[in-house]
Order: structure tokens, then C-alpha cells, then sequence
């Protein structure tokens, strides 16, 4: 078993809420986690779930009501510690006229490497986030997923073992979000452990070897994303094809849809060679065979369907 390199430990975070502030609302409620080493951890959740605010906290931006968390076995207000860990914020604001090189040369500052280390770091970084060539462009003249990649390579910068990233794939066309997932995907090989937040539920359901599921400010459920989505019965979906003149058998009728010539069916696994052999024995034509699994995107809308309102804390604010 890994090392857990994230603890999280009944997290819990409350803001001040309404015009004169008096009341508080829970936004994150006693979230206990565990992330071990070399995991990609996908921390989904709808809009106002309570991501970002778990990811400032751990980031000691802000700080905890109640709870406690460990990164590489050191408390989130160890000040060292931070120097080990990477993190992009959810809208990283970059100066327009700086070029990516000049950015990343500015961060590298922060960590006290000398000038050729530097020269030598950015260039690695930028090659590694696939803008090798765009060094030398200023960041107004970026698209929004070079701008990502930028942000992503200010993250890992100084090698951090553990990369935090706050919604990396939002604002992103299709090719954007894989360009990003496969950075992802390149930090884990080297070892490192990522975690990310995302509404986006494709991008994790690809990539991590675990989800989180946080909604409104409660951790739902934790796993491997097929693991969540086996808690659901699923079945198989068969398309096929009728010759001419050869008729579906009676008892396969109800259960099939029909398109023109083409048939689609549902049946649960159990069925499926049977159901096989009944279209073999009329000539059918198989078009496809594919497992009927509910998506992680069904999971997410049945959690936001059921009623749990925001815990409200009645406490006046000093
Ligand atoms: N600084 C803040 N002051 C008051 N409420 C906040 C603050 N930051 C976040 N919230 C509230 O906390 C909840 C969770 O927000 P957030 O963590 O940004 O969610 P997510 O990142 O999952 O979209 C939201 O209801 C949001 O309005
Ligand atoms: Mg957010």
C-alpha cells in the first residue's frame, strides 16, 4: 500500500453569508480523504460544491473551522511544506505582456534558482507542457489552453511531488482537454501524485484511478471511477441488422427498438449469449455489442437530485 501523501481529516469551512455578514453557511462539512502516492485523484463535484474552497484551504490560502490536513505528512500550515507542492489556481491571472519564457523565469525567482538553472528549467517545462516553440510569445496572444498549459507548467516548476490543479481542463475545446489530460498522465508516470478538481466528468472518468464525488460541501462517495459506476445494474446493448424476410423472434419484439432495418436491445448481462444465440438462429447481423453503463454524468445528476440543503450555522460572525 502507498503512502498517503494527502490526509484530509474532518475539513470544514464556514462563511460569512448575506449583506451584513451575520450568518455563517458551511461550504465545505467535515471532509475526510486520503490520496496516496503516484494516484491521480479526480475531485469532482457541481459548480458551488465546495472544490476550490478545499483546494485554497489545503493551500493555506484560507483557513479552516474546523478539521485538519497533512501533505507529505506535514500540517497545511507548515510554510516549508509548500515549497513541495504545485498548484494552479482556477483562474490563473498571467500578465498579458510578459512572454511565457519571461513568466517562468519570474516564478523560478521565488525558489532561488540561479540564472542558469533557471534558463534551463523553464525550457524543460515548457517543453514538457508541449510549447517548446511558444517560449518566446507574449501570453496575450495565447489561447485559452496554451494559457492552461502555461499555468500548469508554473505549477510544476520546481518538481513538486504532489501538483494540486483547480479545474485544469475548463474553458477547453476537446483537444485542449486531452493536451492537459496528457500532461497529467506524464506527471503520474514520473511518480507524482495529482489532484484535480473538475465538473467535467469525462476527463476524470479517463484518467484517475480515483474519483471524489463533493456535493454541496459533503464528500458522496469515493473510488475508482469504475467502481462507482458499477453500484448500478448494467446490462448489455446489442445493435443489429434483420435480413430481408427473416422475422425478429416473438419473444425479442417488445424488448427491441427499431430504426428502418436496424434494431437496438437491451439486456441484462445474464441474457446476452442467450439473447445471441436467438439472433444467430434468424441470420441477424450484429452491428455492436456495448456495455450499457451509466456514466459518472448519471451518478452526479442523481446526487444533485436528491434533497440535502446546505446546513446553515446560525452563529453571528465577530
Ligand atoms: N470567500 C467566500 N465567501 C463566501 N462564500 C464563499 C466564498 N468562497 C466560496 N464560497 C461559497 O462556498 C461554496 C463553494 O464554493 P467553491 O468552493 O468555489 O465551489 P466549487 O469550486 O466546487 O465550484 C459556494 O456556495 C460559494 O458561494
Ligand atoms: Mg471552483
Amino acid at each position: 500500500m502507498a503512502l498517503p501523501v494527502i490526509e484530509i481529516l474532518g475539513l470544514t469551512k464556514d462563511f460569512p453569508t448575506g449583506f451584513w455578514r451575520k450568518r455563517m453557511r458551511r461550504s465545505l462539512d467535515g471532509l475526510t480523504l486520503a490520496v496516496e502516492e503516484g494516484e491521480i485523484f479526480g475531485f469532482l463535484g457541481p459548480n458551488g460544491a465546495g472544490k476550490t474552497t478545499t483546494l485554497k484551504l489545503l493551500m493555506g490560502l484560507i483557513f479552516p473551522t474546523a478539521g485538519t490536513a497533512h501533505i507529505l505528512g506535514r500540517s497545511i500550515d507548515d510554510t516549508q511544506m509548500h515549497r513541495e507542492i504545485g498548484y494552479l489556481p482556477e483562474q490563473p491571472y498571467f500578465y498579458d505582456y510578459l512572454t511565457a519564457r519571461e513568466l517562468l523565469d519570474y516564478y523560478a525567482r521565488f525558489f532561488g534558482y540561479g540564472a542558469a538553472e533557471r534558463r534551463q528549467r523553464v525550457a524543460r517545462m515548457l517543453e514538457r507542457v508541449g510549447l517548446a516553440d511558444a517560449g518566446g510569445v507574449q501570453l496575450r496572444k495565447f489561447s485559452k489552453g496554451m494559457l492552461q498549459r502555461v499555468g500548469i507548467a508554473q505549477a510544476i516548476l520546481h518538481d513538486p511531488r504532489v501538483i494540486f490543479l483547480d479545474e485544469p481542463m475548463s474553458g477547453l475545446d476537446p483537444i485542449g482537454r486531452r493536451e492537459v489530460r496528457d500532461i497529467i498522465l506524464g506527471l503520474k508516470r514520473q511518480g507524482r501524485t495529482v489532484f484535480f478538481s473538475t465538473h467535467i466528468l469525462s476527463d476524470a472518468e479517463m484518467i484517475c484511478d480515483r474519483v471524489g464525488v463533493l456535493h454541496l460541501g459533503k464528500l458522496r462517495g469515493v473510488g475508482a471511477p469504475g467502481e462507482i459506476l458499477s453500484m448500478e445494474s448494467h446490462g448489455m446493448e446489442i445493435l443489429f441488422e434483420m435480413r430481408a424476410g427473416r422475422a425478429l423472434p416473438a419473444d425479442l419484439l417488445p424488448r427491441a427498438a427499431q430504426t428502418g432495418q436496424r434494431y437496438r436491445i437491451e439486456v441484462p448481462e445474464a441474457e446476452l449469449y442467450g439473447v445471441l444465440e436467438q439472433l444467430r438462429d434468424c441470420e441477424a447481423r450484429i452491428l455492436s455489442l456495448a456495455p450499457v453503463r451509466p456514466s459518472l454524468e448519471d451518478y452526479f445528476l442523481r446526487l444533485v437530485e436528491s434533497p440535502a440543503a446546505t446546513p446553515a450555522v446560525e452563529e453571528p460572525v465577530r
